[in-house]
Parts: C-alpha cells; sequence; structure tokens
C-alpha cells in the first residue's frame, strides 16, 4: 500500500533525497513507472505546457482530474501528487474541500498540492489533513499568483520576505502538510526553511539544500528548445530527437521508403 505522507517522512528522517517529475499522459507515465523516480506530479503547469498558455491561471478542475486519471493508470505503483488548480479553492474553505474530496474521489491520487502561504490555504491544509487528505504545499514562486507577483521572478529576497516564508513554512507544517514545495527562492533560504521543519521540502530553483527536487519533464527532457532557466538541467534532447525522427519519418514517405515490404501485409 502507498503512502506519500510515510514515503516521504522516512526519507526526511533518513536523509534520502526525493526524485519527482511532473507527468500528464500515460504514456509517459507508463515509463516513469519503470525508473526509480520516487513520485508523480500532475502539476497544473499543463497549462503551459500541454495546452500552450502563458500561465497556470486557465487550467480547470476537470483539466486537473481528466490528466490524474490517465498518469494513476500508467504509473499505479507511483504516488501521485494532483495540483490543485486556480479558483478552485480560493474563494472558501468549502470550495477546496469539495474541490480537493472530487480529485480523490474521481482518480486515484494520494494527495493533493496548493498554492500559496494565505490564512484560507492554513486552514484548508488543517481541514484536509482531518479528512484524511494529505497536503503538500508550494511557497515561494507560486504561478498561480503571476499576476501580482509582477512576473516569474525570484522571491524571498527580502529579509522580510525570508522571514514570512520560514514562519509560514512552520504554520503550515502545523496545520498538517506533509511536504512543502519550494519554488525559485535563494539557495541559502531553501536550506534555512529545510532545516527549520521536519517535513521534507523539495525545490524547483531552490538550490542544493532541499530534501528534494521537482522538474517538469518536457524541461528535463530538453523537449523546449526555447527554455533555458538557470535551475534547469535538460537530462535529454529530445527537441532535436523528436525532430530528427518526424523529419526522417516525412523525407521516407516522400521517397517511398516506408513502407518497406516488411511493413505490408500479405493476402
Ligand atoms: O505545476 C507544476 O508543475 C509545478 C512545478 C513547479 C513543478 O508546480
Amino acid at each position: 500500500m502507498k503512502n506519500i505522507t510515510l514515503e516521504f517522512k522516512k526519507k526526511k528522517e533518513t536523509n534520502t533525497p526525493i526524485s519527482v517529475i511532473t507527468c500528464y499522459d500515460y504514456s509517459f507515465a507508463k515509463l516513469f513507472a519503470q525508473t526509480e523516480v520516487d513520485s508523480i506530479l500532475v502539476g497544473d503547469s499543463m497549462g503551459m505546457v500541454i495546452q500552450g498558455h502563458g500561465s497556470t491561471i486557465p487550467v480547470t478542475l476537470e483539466d486537473i482530474i481528466y490528466h490524474t486519471k490517465a498518469v494513476c493508470k500508467g504509473a499505479p505503483n507511483k504516488t501521485i501528487i494532483a495540483d490543485m488548480p486556480f479558483l478552485s479553492y480560493q474563494t472558501s474553505v468549502e470550495d477546496g474541500i469539495r474541490a480537493a474530496g472530487t480529485i480523490m474521489k474521481e482518480t486515484t491520487a494520494d494527495c493533493v498540492k496548493l498554492e500559496g502561504d494565505s490564512k484560507l490555504v492554513v486552514e484548508l491544509t488543517h481541514r484536509l489533513n482531518e479528512m484524511g487528505v494529505p497536503v503538500f504545499v508550494h511557497l515561494g514562486l507560486t504561478p498561480q499568483s503571476v499576476n501580482t507577483l509582477g512576473g516569474y521572478k525570484v522571491q524571498g529576497k527580502t529579509a522580510e520576505s525570508r522571514a514570512r516564508m520560514i514562519q509560514k513554512s512552520k504554520e503550515l507544517t502545523d496545520a498538517g502538510a506533509f511536504a512543502i514545495l519550494l519554488e525559485m527562492i535563494p539557495e541559502s533560504l531553501g536550506k534555512e526553511i529545510t532545516e527549520a521543519v521536519p517535513i521534507p521540502t523539495i525545490g524547483i530553483g531552490a538550490g542544493r539544500y532541499t530534501s528534494g527536487q521537482v522538474l517538469v519533464m518536457q524541461d528535463l527532457l530538453g523537449m523546449n528548445d526555447e527554455f533555458h532557466p538557470k535551475f534547469l538541467k535538460k537530462y535529454a534532447n529530445f527537441a532535436d530527437d523528436i525532430k530528427k525522427a518526424v523529419g526522417d519519418y516525412h523525407d521516407d514517405v516522400v521517397r517511398r521508403a516506408f513502407p518497406g515490404e516488411e511493413n505490408g501485409f500479405k493476402d
């Protein structure tokens, strides 16, 4: 039986780094299921990498449920984190409970992820945890608030914002969050928060000292040749590989090299 809360807790206690990758569909989930990666996030980054929007804001609860179902089918052996999309919980704790409950009822996700450190998010974390829904909270650069943050910028650079993020990490831990995602913050702050809370921290652009790391699959596989942020390491060059494969296929069709005799069916 999978239990993301216990798995992550044990990794923090034994100082074992945690790897998380995003995924949005069955085929990639099936491949990731055959790796040692610890956990899969069905992120609202799908707004950008799947739907082609400029932000995560247009993603709906239905989108998250649809993609989470596909990922759960492909990787039943992995713990799956489902993102709560914009406006599924910001309106009230009750709306958040209903949205999280719908995700948990309609998919086999292991937990939900919420962005921010507002009073509502702290209260919702507490209520969901009490109901038996594990909560992963997302601090630092929270993309659903990109319009008030003034862009995709490093957060926690002032003494005041640093102190707030440390304080809120403790509050969210007390409210029952089982892990904290830290996005685009100084490495020293990632280290300080990781040392300040007993639960694991998972970083993206948060430096070397968080309990684990998360990357968007399209980024780590090198599928977008126009995206090179400082925090990213590309582990493959799918953009070139895919363009070459599709180009070779086209050339073969045009010169009648595909299909070959071996690809045809006999009478
Ligand atoms: O939605 C997402 O994919 C995220 C990333 C920061 C990993 O939250």
